[in-house]
């Protein structure tokens, strides 16, 4: 047995406690107020977030994705349809989201069940990409082995150099989860961390508190 542990970062916890009582009844609202602070705080990529999947077997695999539009319809992503995340969500549509926001000291963890979303959004969004995306989408066959890097790069070169429009991948689009289950983190000094479940309940949501 060894004493040499990874150390803990020394945070400053200066986010007020939160109650059950002093959040928003709908968890999206509540998201958004938080989204939308840590947007302010300065940070780049808010929007980053683990997405773990499941196969059929119950084993499973997390990777980041970038979240790419949130409301009452659900939590929007796009990827490859062909990856390993994908080939998951196929047999089990159900995945967790997790965001960490560090310097406001938040956890958030969604949960829910997943679909692809129409063909017409995944295209109008592909669009809006930029070329050079466009093209490294396209080229990609995203999680299958890469057999030779120069070939792949120059096929990526050759079409974001050209000129003819990228239309977008039959294998590309996004996925969106509909939560059933929000949990909202903030730390708080000497472990006393708030943690707030929603939960289907009612006409609504209900909320509860776990301990830390
Ligand atoms: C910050 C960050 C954002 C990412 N965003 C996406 C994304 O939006 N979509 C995506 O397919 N991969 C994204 N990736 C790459 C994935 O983490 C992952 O490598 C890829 O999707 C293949 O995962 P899979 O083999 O489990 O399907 C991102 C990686 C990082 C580090």
């Amino acid at each position: 047995m060894t004493d040499s542990y990874l150390p803990r970062a020394e945070y400053e916890f200066s986010e007020h406690p939160i109650g059950s009582e002093q959040v928003d009844p709908d968890p999206i609202v509540q998201f958004r107020i938080w989204f939308e602070k840590e947007a302010r705080s300065g940070e780049r990529d808010g929007n980053r977030m683990a997405l773990a999947t499941a196969d059929d077997a119950g084993r499973p695999s997390v990777r980041m994705v970038l979240l790419k539009q949130f409301g009452t319809d659900g939590f929007l992503f796009f990827t490859d349809y062909g990856s390993r995340k994908a080939i998951e969500l196929e047999q089990n549509r159900h995945a967790a989201l997790l965001f960490h926001w560090p310097r406001l000291q938040r956890q958030v963890r969604i949960e829910g069940a997943v679909d692809r979303v129409s063909r017409e959004i995944s295209e109008h969004y592909f669009s809006l990409r930029p070329r050079t995306s466009q093209a490294g989408a396209s080229v990609s066959r995203q999680s299958e082995p890469l057999l030779d890097r120069d070939r792949f790069e120059s096929e990526v070169r050759n079409l974001g150099g050209g000129s003819e429009p990228i239309p977008c991948p039959e294998s590309w689009g996004g996925y969106r989860l509909v939560a059933e289950r929000f949990e909202f983190w903030q730390g708080q000094p000497g472990r006393t961390h708030n943690r707030i479940v929603y939960l289907p309940g009612g006409d609504g949501w209900q909320r509860s508190e776990l301990q830390p």
